[in-house]
């Protein structure tokens, strides 16, 4: 593959590569060799036209690990103000010789019309509530890593599950990868297209809790949310956050996961999201190995 746009464009083979690619990196990196000349003379642009803190990040010191060249593009602050298409931006960036373009936006699909357009590497950074494919690949390595493989795994994703890109990659590539996936969510937070996903649906987390091997809660997306259909925070809160007392129903092996940034106290509680069983810090750590991992897959060979 040229690009990674999608979880559900991985074969279990191509999913499989990219985490043991990222195993290989991680023992790298556990020899102390922070950096690697693997891809000398290329450039990687991140077009960030949304928010992050993680990801934007981790692209960059993975890029930088590997040695490569790192532009990194804000919409706040550049042409895009003086209304410059996403098309004529990426050309832009081209023609400063772009080897691989990352790219966050509001917009679902547009990573997908962006591949149109440029002859380097496309990779989704988050695209409006549609995919975040890196996330779910390193949420599939830190509970590798934790519980070694996911087949047969049983993990439950809770929240706000209608805005959450994170979710549907996961769903996709879990499921891929051998994983029995529950969602838990209001049903005002769940797509209309529930029913086409390759997972069970539930509306009671303490029933779901004591069977799962890991529970991912979703963040609740304030700024995509429409007052009409969410509950009030407290009985959101009530109902659905992973508080103490649901924790304690959780098998004793069993991990927390959270993609980052939380809303502590509202669906998850700070005691339980600094707890040993949590992964939160292991995830951001692995997204740089993973990010690395992509970009060596992609950038890597020859022909790039
Ligand atoms: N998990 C995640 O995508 O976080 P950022 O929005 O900070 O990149």
């Amino acid at each position: 593959n040229r690009h990674l746009i999608s979880a559900g464009d991985l074969t279990k083979d191509d999913a499989l590569l990219i985490l043991d690619t990222a195993e290989e990196l991680a023992r790298v990196s556990e020899r102390s060799i922070k950096k690697l000349p693997t891809l000398r003379g290329r450039t990687v642009v991140n077009l960030f036209f949304e928010d992050s803190t993680r990801t934007r990040i981790s692209f960059e010191a993975a890029a930088k690990r590997l040695s490569a060249d790192v532009i990194n593009f804000s919409a706040k602050g550049s042409s895009v103000s003086k209304g410059e298409s996403l098309k004529d931006t990426a050309l832009t960036l081209e023609a400063m010789g772009a080897d691989a373009v990352v790219i966050r936006h509001s917009a679902s699909g547009a990573p997908h019309r962006l591949a149109n357009w440029v002859h380097g590497s496309v990779v989704n950074a988050g695209d409006g509530t549609h995919e975040h494919p890196t996330q779910a690949l390193l949420d599939a390595f830190s509970m590798r890593r934790r519980l070694g493989s996911l087949e047969g795994r049983r993990v439950t994703i809770v929240g706000d599950v209608l805005h959450s890109r994170v979710a549907r990659s996961n769903v996709l590539l879990l499921h891929t990868l051998g994983a029995e996936v529950t969602l838990v969510a209001p049903p005002t937070l769940l797509p209309v297209s529930i029913g086409t996903w390759p997972c069970e649906v539930s509306y009671d987390l303490d029933a779901v809790l004591p069977k799962s091997d890991v529970v991912m809660m979703l963040r609740v997306q304030k700024e995509r949310m429409n007052a009409a259909y969410f509950p009030s925070e407290r009985e959101y809160s009530r109902r659905y956050g992973l508080d103490r007392d649901r924790f304690a129903k959780m098998p004793e092996d069993s991990i927390v996961m959270h993609p980052g940034p939380m809303n502590r106290g509202m669906e998850i509680a700070a005691e339980v999201a600094d707890s040993a069983r949590s992964t939160i810090v292991e995830q951001v750590a692995n997204g740089v190995t993973i990010r690395m991992a992509v970009l060596y897959l992609l950038l890597g060979g020859d022909t790039a």
